[in-house]
């Protein structure tokens, strides 16, 4: 099998290259990548030589069109991924999520290629913090954050393009991803490495915003579990039952790292922040086999939090750079 992997210098998209090239190896694969500030061809330490890299834009159409032509498969990552960004310029947003898949659409509609669509639970927006449900596939597109509104705009011209077109396409709606290489913007790696430096976790308001974390291996088994044997047309949700308020995950990453539980500063809540997020994923679960391997979230932080103290290397080069951009618009409330 033939795969171009776009966004697979990113966080899930090298993690996926790299399980790729441990248990398919047979696989030949091609990464497109914009090396944003977010790619790093550090994340593919291991596997370069093994597969064929191409710096480029998802939006450039000649480049993506050659690329397809020569693929039986493309799973689509790259997109601008931050929400705290895309509230202080989308931008960058609405060219790479949608603009980007537009022209990867069109290319794999042109050459009949399968293509599979890497999108979030945030299109689905929040639940209350008392609602017992979860998102399910059925849930109404109800995104909060320029965000989230492209990767739901995105989402609904793959469905457009399978209905109108014909396109062989599956969509897959995945929560919060952990694990390493993940750039220190975010949530649990911001953390960890600010411990690492000295300086304390930041906390966004109370706190008591809930994630569904699942570990970066298991979505991309399940991505691969899709490719496979997924009905075209098809949106699975895929989760790991991973809820924790955000409180609870720095008491517990501090905790790990052998601080005081109460070591982390509150800091400027994120505007339009939503509340929880939780997936149902029965559907790829009992349609498709497909179970996480990484069932204890606290193992799973411990690994990471050790991967993070054994790869400075890797992190350190954009740690400053992040912590200045977020000491703009961010202050210690207590
Ligand atoms: P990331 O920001 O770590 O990586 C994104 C990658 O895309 C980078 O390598 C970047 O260089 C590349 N890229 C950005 N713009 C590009 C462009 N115009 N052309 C080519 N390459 C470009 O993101 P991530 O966290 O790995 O997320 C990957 C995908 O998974 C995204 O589609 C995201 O919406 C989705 N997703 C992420 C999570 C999560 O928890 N991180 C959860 C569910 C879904
Ligand atoms: O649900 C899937 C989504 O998960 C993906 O689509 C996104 O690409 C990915 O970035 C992630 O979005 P979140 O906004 O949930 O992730 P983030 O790591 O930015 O924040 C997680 C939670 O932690 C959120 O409630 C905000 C809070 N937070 C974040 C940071 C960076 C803090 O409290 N402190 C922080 O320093």
């Amino acid at each position: 099998m033939r795969i171009l992997v776009t966004g697979g210098a990113g966080f899930i998209g090298s993690n996926f290259v790299q399980l790729t090239r441990r248990t398919r190896p047979d696989v030949r694969i091609t990464v497109l990548d914009k090396l944003t500030y977010a790619g790093s061809l550090a994340s593919l330490a291991g596997v370069l030589d093994e597969v064929t890299f191409v710096e480029g834009d998802v939006a450039d159409g000649a480049l993506v069109d050659r690329l397809v032509a020569d693929q039986d498969v493309v799973v689509h990552f790259a997109a601008e991924s931050h929400n705290d960004n895309s509230l202080a310029d989308p931008s960058p947003f609405v060219h790479t999520n949608v603009v980007g898949t537009f022209t990867v659409l069109e290319a794999v509609r042109r050459h009949d290629v399968r293509y599979h669509h890497i999108s979030t639970d945030e299109v689905y927006g929040d639940l209350a913090l008392d609602d017992p449900g979860k998102f399910t596939p059925d849930t109404a597109y109800n995104p909060s954050s320029p965000y989230s509104a492209t990767k739901a705009g995105s989402d609904l011209l793959v469905r457009a393009w399978v209905r109108s077109f014909g396109v062989r396409a599956t969509i897959s709606n995945c929560s919060n991803n952990y694990g390493p290489r993940q750039h220190v913007e975010k949530f649990i790696p911001r953390q960890i490495t600010n411990i690492l430096d000295g300086q304390r976790p930041k906390l966004y308001g109370a706190g008591r915003n809930v994630r569904d974390w699942i570990h970066v291996d298991d979505h991309n088994t399940a991505v691969w579990a899709i490719i496979e044997a997924g009905r075209v047309g098809q949106t699975y949700l895929i989760g790991a039952d991973g809820e924790a308020d955000n409180r609870t995950v720095i008491e517990t990453i501090l905790e790990l790292m052998g601080q005081p539980a109460d070591a982390f500063d509150q800091v400027t809540d994120r505007a339009g922040h939503d509340l929880r997020y939780a997936i149902d994923a029965r559907l790829v679960r009992e349609e498709l086999g497909w179970e996480p391997r990484f069932g204890d979230f606290l193992d799973g932080l411990a690994a990471t939090i050790e991967w993070y103290r054994a790869n400075e290397a890797w992190w350190r080069p954009m740690k400053a750079a992040t912590e200045a951009k977020y000491a703009l618009s961010q202050r210690i409330q207590s």
